[in-house]
């Protein structure tokens, strides 16, 4: 949600800055612009839209910029439509601003401005950051970030450059992300590590409230004191190459296609003796054993993974489980205590609501477990105990790998707490993580069905609405497959629990209205059945997916997406792939941005 950028070097910084921009335009793509030093002042070049057809127009126009050092910016608007006024970089003659985040109290800083003769040009609560800088300013950048920041309340991330210090870059963050990345001659800032991937893996992570200082020969962290801070050198496990499409026609097809690799990368590791360990972050079988209730939080796609271990854990380590929206945890009072476990599920491990709840969760003083696929990433750092989900870097806007892993951890964290609690015994257990271990085949094997997905999606493509059905662990994936479909087909849809429709919901089904049944559960297949009759007596076009072997009333059915088989259990493994690739198809067919969906952003940083 909004990406910044920045550099310091010896050579122009203008291809850095757009290059890096674009990596990042999955975290908002509303408007981009760049401030650059140019002779003895400030050069801001920005424009609405896209970085290639808003910015990069715009600097072809501008001819090229020779300035070494500068500051990027993607924008997620948040305050102001997108516009080239409301684009960052934001700032007056003196200094210049790129924000990720929400300053809750810009309103206050406005007004107290305007008091003192500041005039306001935009919507956004960017532009109050700018101008308080700009009036706390004593000449020494450091104090006066220092002094403005202890004004602002919200989160953000900044990158600041100011006209009296030619060729600095300052970098401020709290609650929201930036990385400082060390190059050969010269230095980077960024929102995240797949923006300079290309550039380098080597970076700082600076803690909330630390200011850097950026020169082309490295960096200097000081507190808000003034005192200098020493930080370690982290290096980047991913490669450039997993940041790039390598030849798909969009992200999200090379991110289906890289699941079966995700989910053994993930769980292969951390087995033991043949079941699931979670030592590496010091979660012990007597900690598990003791847990009183298990709350699970997270967001979208992440929160609909602790769905499906909600279902898992409750059938075979019957301990009681609470899956909470990030969002609705933290202001609904939950009764969680000390005695209970939060685990928080993000990928990003930089979500806003979620990174609150794991807060919350801490204050009150349970345990709390996160697994996150960002190395180093607030949820990751703010966790008592982390244990990374490795997927590698997701670029489309649309989770899919790191959804599958999350679901992949849930399961391995399901099968140690049943043991652990002696629900199931180790033979049990290691037959479990056996049959865990077999699903990259059967995702691979769903994937090559790909003319299935297609020959059913070009039957979706004209529905304005349509539902998802589904009982027990069925109606968890059916919660996203809709949300997967919704998001980047704009074709509105909704899930429901098989059982619920006659409560309501069926007063909508009509022969416009497609009805997509998940029936995967051997044990809920008649009933899951029972309801795409009734959908059908009352006119829907259906689509059922299940097993191989399902022996489905072709009277019922207009459509059949079969799935090769495992376990009821750890059939949402597989599921999930069939759900992705008729949202991928269906929003091809309609010609959407697949990889970048309207009004969205990856990485949600604000509340
Ligand atoms: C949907 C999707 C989102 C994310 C959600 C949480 O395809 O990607 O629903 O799952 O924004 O993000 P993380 O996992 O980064 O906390």
């Amino acid at each position: 949600m909004c990406g910044i950028v920045g550099c310091v070097g010896e050579k122009p910084c203008e291809s850095f800055l757009v290059n890096s921009l674009k990596n990042l335009e999955y975290r908002g793509y509303d408007s981009a612009g760049i401030a650059v030093f140019e002779g003895d002042k400030i050069k801001t070049v920005k424009a609405k839209g896209s970085i290639g057809n808003g910015l990069v127009p715009k600097l072809e126009a501008e001819g090229s910029l020779k300035a070494v050092a500068g500051i990027g910016h993607t924008r997620w608007a948040t305050h102001g439509e997108p516009s080239d006024i409301n684009a960052h970089p934001q700032g007056n003659a003196r200094v210049s601003v790129v924000h990720n985040g929400i300053i809750e109290n810009y309103r206050k800083i406005k007004k107290f401005l305007m008091g003192k003769g500041y005039t306001f040009e935009s919507q956004t609560d960017t532009e109050s950051v700018a101008k308080l800088l700009d009036y706390s300013y004593n000449g020494n950048p450091v104090e006066t970030i220092a002094s403005a920041i202890t004004q602002l309340e919200g989160a953000y991330s900044l990158g600041i450059i100011f006209r009296e210090h030619k060729n600095k870059v300052y970098a401020v963050r709290k609650e929201c992300p930036l990385i400082i990345g060390i190059g050969k001659g010269e230095m980077y800032l960024a929102s995240d590590m797949t923006a300079i991937l290309e550039y380098t893996k080597e970076y700082y992570t600076p803690e909330a409230g630390e200011i850097a200082e950026v020169t082309k020969d490295g960096v200097t962290f000081y507190d808000i004191h003034g005192n200098v801070v020493e930080k370690e050198i982290q290096i980047a496990e991913w490669d450039v190459t997993a940041a790039q499409k390598g030849g798909y026609e969009h992200f999200m097809l090379k991110e289906i296609h890289e699941q079966p690799a995700a989910l053994k990368n993930t769980v292969t590791p951390r087995i033991s003796d043949g079941v699931p360990s979670f030592e590496e972050c010091g979660l012990t079988d007597e900690m598990l054993r003791n847990y009183k209730n298990i709350y699970i939080v997270g967001c979208g796609s992440a929160m609909h993974a602790g769905m499906v271990g909600k279902y898992v854990i409750e059938d075979i380590a019957r301990i009681p489980v609470t899956v909470d929206i990030a969002s609705e945890f933290k202001y609904r009072k939950p009764l969680i205590t000390k005695d209970d476990l939060l685990v928080i599920i993000s990928q990003s491990g930089e979500t806003a609501d979620t990174l609150s709840a794991l807060k919350l969760g801490k204050e009150i003083g349970a345990d709390t477990l996160a697994a996150v696929n960002v190395s180093g990433s607030s949820i990751d750092r703010e966790a008592k105990m982390s244990v990374k989900t490795l997927a590698g870097p997701e670029i489309s806007v649309c989770s899919t790998k790191a959804y599958m892993v999350q679901c992949a951890f849930m399961y391995m964290f399901a099968f140690r707490l049943a043991y652990a609690r002696g629900r199931i015994d180790k033979a049990k257990c290691a037959e479990y993580t056996e049959k865990l271990l077999q699903i990259p085949e059967l995702i691979q094997e769903c994937i090559n069905r790909k003319e299935q997905y297609q020959r059913v999606a070009s039957k979706l493509v004209n529905a304005s609405s349509l539902l998802y059905i589904g009982r027990g662990l069925d109606y968890a994936l059916s919660m996203e497959g809709s949300l997967k479909l919704k998001e980047i087909s704009y074709i509105h849809s909704e899930s429901y629990a098989g059982g619920e429709l006659k409560h309501g919901t069926i007063s909508l089904v009509d022969e416009e209205m497609p009805v997509i049944a998940v029936a995967t559960q051997t044990s809920l297949y008649s009933k899951t059945a029972g309801n795409v009759e009734q959908v059908k007596s009352r006119g829907a076009k259906t689509i059922v997916i299940c097993r191989d072997s399902a022996d489905v009333n072709p009277n019922i059915a207009d459509y059949i997406i079969r799935l090769p088989e495992t376990d009821d259990l750890l059939m949402p493994l597989v599921t999930a792939v069939p759900l992705q690739l008729l949202a991928y198809y269906t929003a091809l067919d309609r010609q959407c941005s697949i990889d970048k969906p309207r009004n969205l952003a990856k990485s949600v940083t604000v509340e």
